[in-house]
């Protein structure tokens, strides 16, 4: 289905897109109260749902907003989206805000919170960028305290991607006190010595869900993984990096600030992560 085609779920109905309308009160759109998941689609199911639905409990509880539905009606949704799009490879994006109230900083009292999904149609298994890997460049992290909730507040992320286009790069990845962060919507890797490193979780970053997995097939290969900061010199020096994230699943990346990793090449350890967390998902959408 093309995007002008698009059918969009928004507060109990499912319509096409251009005739879906959201109120100038709603505080999603007044404060970027609200939060988000983005969800992947393979062979038309949605895949890494559990932890999924997981982390939006969570970042609701954080903002100290109620489910707008209980989970399975939340579910039954998404899966209604996908088909009635015949969505069979992409993701699908939700966000549930506080809903529409008179403009006040305060959260309003007895308000029904917003939701809304739409569809999106990407490659995510035949990537061209998993073959040839991709490029980042690092900027400063100029985000809020509270990085680990999933809010609609994406500024400095907007930001920070923006000067990674204006430099010819795929991502960027955000620094503070002189060590990365994450990415601008991707989480952030490097692997040195056969070591892979990443941030532990904390404020300072979001808990992806990719991040989440990649930590767990780590365990099960065997691999030395390391939840630490790192410096941008350390990813200059890097012998691989890759980046993860819903849509783009593993990525390698190849040249940190124009710099090579390693041989300039994707990674064996990165492809491999690559091909074990695509199997996991594989099998997940399989047994749905
Ligand atoms: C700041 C940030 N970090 C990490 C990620 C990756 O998280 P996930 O693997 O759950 O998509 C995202 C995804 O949008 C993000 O925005």
């Amino acid at each position: 289905m093309s995007a002008s085609e698009r059918i969009v779920y928004l507060n109990g109905e499912y319509l096409p897109h251009n005739q879906a309308r959201v109120s100038v009160f709603d505080r999603g759109f007044l404060f970027g109260d609200g939060v988000y998941e983005v969800i992947p689609v393979l062979q038309g199911k949605l895949v890494d749902e559990d932890y999924s639905v997981e982390r939006l409990s969570r970042s609701l509880n954080e903002i100290s907003m109620a489910w707008p539905c209980s989970t399975q009606d939340y579910l039954h949704m998404l899966r209604t989206l996908i088909d009635r799009n015949h969505l069979q490879e992409g993701s699908v994006y939700v966000q549930v805000t506080r809903g529409v109230a008179e403009r006040d900083f305060a959260y309003p009292k007895n308000t029904p919170s917003s939701i809304m999904a739409f569809t999106s149609e990407r490659l995510l298994l035949n990537n061209p960028l998993a073959e040839r890997g991709v490029s980042v460049v690092t900027v400063p992290d100029l985000r809020w305290k509270r990085r680990d909730i999933k809010s609609l507040n994406l500024l400095a992320q907007c930001m920070a991607k923006q000067e990674a286009a204006a430099q010819g790069a795929f991502e960027a990845w955000m620094v503070e006190d002189g060590r990365i962060t994450e990415g601008s919507s991707s989480s952030a890797f490097i692997v040195k010595d056969g070591h892979i490193i990443t941030r532990a979780l904390s404020n300072a970053i979001l808990p992806g869900i990719r991040r989440r997995v990649i930590i767990e097939l780590t365990e099960k290969e065997g691999l030395v993984l390391e939840q630490r900061p790192f410096s941008v010199e350390e990813a200059h020096h890097a012998d691989e990096a890759f980046l993860s994230s819903a849509t783009t699943l593993v990525l390698p990346v190849v040249l940190v600030d124009g710099q090579a990793v390693g041989d300039g090449k994707p990674g064996a350890i990165t492809q491999r992560l690559r091909e074990l967390y695509i199997a996991t998902l594989l099998a997940e959408a399989a047994r749905k």
